[in-house]
């Protein structure tokens, strides 16, 4: 529940300050890492070979039928290729129970700490960096071995197993000439070195961190990055009235790579519950359907064990957080947030926008009566009963809730005048009321989609400047 700064909206607004000098001409001093005309990239090291075969290797899995690469697919940066919230395992009738994230631009990620600094420099010490939705991997390399032995997703029966296919594998050699002639002979050692590896992989391959989209040509002043006007005006909207930024920062960040649009931290931002209990749902998560008393509950666990809450109800400052994702390549996915309960970035922006104004189109209600009232066609729920009761954050036990965040453009951005908390839900911003206007227009939100298209990879500007089209004018 951290308070921040809206001076943040400042810092984020770097992008449009570059773009207003120009925005075209070949004059910015810090080349995009793959703009035309930067160098080839550099060979990749041994180990970094060994961990590209490993995480296309589908003998590592239980079933010997999935690697790394089938939920984070290098067609989709590196995310998942299909739109299901979570993905099915090696044995197919298990499902994981969370949705599949980008593996670009970790490279940047600090360690986890209770009290990270914030790249923004603004913002006090929270929760922040690690690997997975709740920060419980402290390396690329310690993750890399937990999809491994997960029952759920790669099922390998044990780590000889893993390193035995290694062994067995057409990159045996190599594994040899890296870790040296004896290098199967301990299994932990060499099951800890495939990890390593694996990290090189992902660390060094620039596939992993292009730095190709229209908004690095933008902010390097590159040929091509001129935005259009509807961009610019939803650029505006990240870093002003939407305030995206104020999470999803755009830098400079601690490795001094602009745009990664994450501060690292962890926020409870309240998605709904991703089951049957919306209509029409094509992929609820097996487990929430299973057990109604289960949540995942991010930073608290239960994945992540060291914040776990004495009881469900006793309020814990960690519970229902979980971090707040890169948004580039957003635009190229189909599951959105730890739940996969979006769809479409449509649905995720209109979520923000309209959670604290419409609870109703989101979460399920119950009583009501009279004519059902039909919702927007992104809404979750399809109609709501006049004077329903809505089940609100209906994904985080009641007792956590508090931990939900108030930002704009959920909030009012007004601190209640005697600044108690105790009217508000989260941070001391006063949550919009049920039934008011929510905080953007439906311009507003169509440019601000049309900025976040900005920041995928692989831009290849037209050779034509289009002059109509959706994200044009
Ligand atoms: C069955 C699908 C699946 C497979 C196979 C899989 N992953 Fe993942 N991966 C996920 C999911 C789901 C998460 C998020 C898990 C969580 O937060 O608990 C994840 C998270 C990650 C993360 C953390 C990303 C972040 O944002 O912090 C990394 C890195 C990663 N996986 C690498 C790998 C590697 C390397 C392999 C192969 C050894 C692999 N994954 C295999 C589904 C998969
Ligand atoms: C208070 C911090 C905060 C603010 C402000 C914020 N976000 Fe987020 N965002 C998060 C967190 C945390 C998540 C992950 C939540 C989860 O999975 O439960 C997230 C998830 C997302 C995702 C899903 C990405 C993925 O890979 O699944 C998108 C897209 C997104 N936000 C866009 C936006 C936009 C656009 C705005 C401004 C309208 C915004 N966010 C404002 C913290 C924030």
């Amino acid at each position: 529940m951290k308070i921040r700064n809206l001076s943040l909206v400042a810092a984020g607004a770097a992008l449009l300050a570059l773009v207003a000098c120009g925005g075209s001409g070949d004059g910015g001093s810090t080349p995009a890492a793959s703009t035309p005309g930067t160098p080839a990239a550099p060979a990749l090291s041994l180990a970094a070979q060994i961990g590209q075969k490993a995480f296309v290797d589908q003998t590592l899995s239980g079933g010997k039928n999935m690697s790394c690469a089938s939920c984070h697919s290098p067609q989709y940066a590196y995310g998942p290729p299909n739109s299901l919230s979570v993905q099915l395992g090696s044995d197919p009738t298990r499902a994981g129970t969370r949705a599949v994230p980008s593996l670009r631009y970790k490279d940047a990620t600090p360690p986890y700490a209770d009290n990270a600094a914030n790249p923004d420099g603004v913002t006090g010490a929270a929760a922040g960096g690690g690997f997975m939705w709740d920060g419980r991997a402290a390396t690329l390399a310690s993750q890399a071995l937990l999809p491994l032995l997960n029952p759920l997703e790669m099922n390998a029966a044990s780590k000889a197993d893993v390193v035995a296919a290694v062994q067995a594998g057409s990159y045996a050699d190599l594994f040899r000439q890296v870790y040296g002639a004896d290098a199967f002979g301990n299994v932990d050692t060499a099951f800890a070195n495939l990890g390593a590896a694996i990290q090189a992989f992902e660390t060094e391959d620039r596939s992993f961190h292009p730095y190709s989209s229209k908004y690095d040509l933008a902010v390097h002043n590159k040929i091509g990055g001129d935005l259009t006007a509807a961009e610019k005006r939803g650029s505006q909207v990240f870093d002003g009235a939407a305030n995206c930024s104020a999470c999803h920062f755009a830098g400079p960040n601690f490795n001094g790579n602009v745009g990664l649009m994450t501060d690292f931290t962890y926020q409870a931002i309240g998605a709904p519950r991703n089951d049957s209990s919306i209509p029409g749902n094509p992929d609820p998560i097996p487990a929430n359907d299973a057990d109604s008393g289960y949540f995942d509950m991010g930073l608290c666990g239960p994945l992540r064990t060291d914040h776990a809450p004495a009881q469900l109800g006793t309020p814990d400052p960690y519970c229902g957080k979980f971090k707040v994702p890169t948004l580039r390549n957003a635009a190229t996915r189909s599951v959105f947030f730890h739940n996969g309960v979006f769809h479409s970035l449509n649905q995720v922006v209109h979520f923000y926008n309209t959670r604290d104004t419409h609870p109703e189109f989101w979460y399920p209600s119950s009583g009501g009566s009279g004519t059902p009232v039909s919702t927007p066609g992104w809404a979750l729920q399809l109609s709501v009963l006049p004077g329903a009761t809505v089940n609100k954050f209906n994904d985080i036990p009641p007792g956590q809730q508090g931990n939900v965040d108030e930002e704009v453009p959920l909030g009012t951005g007004t601190t209640p005048p005697n600044n108690t908390l105790a009217t508000t839900l989260g941070d001391g911003v006063l949550p919009r009321a049920p039934g008011s206007a929510p905080a953007l227009t439906e311009q507003q939100i169509s440019d601000l989609i049309c900025f976040l298209g900005t920041l995928s990879d692989g831009y290849q500007p037209p050779a034509t400047t289009p002059t109509s089209g959706p994200c044009v004018n």
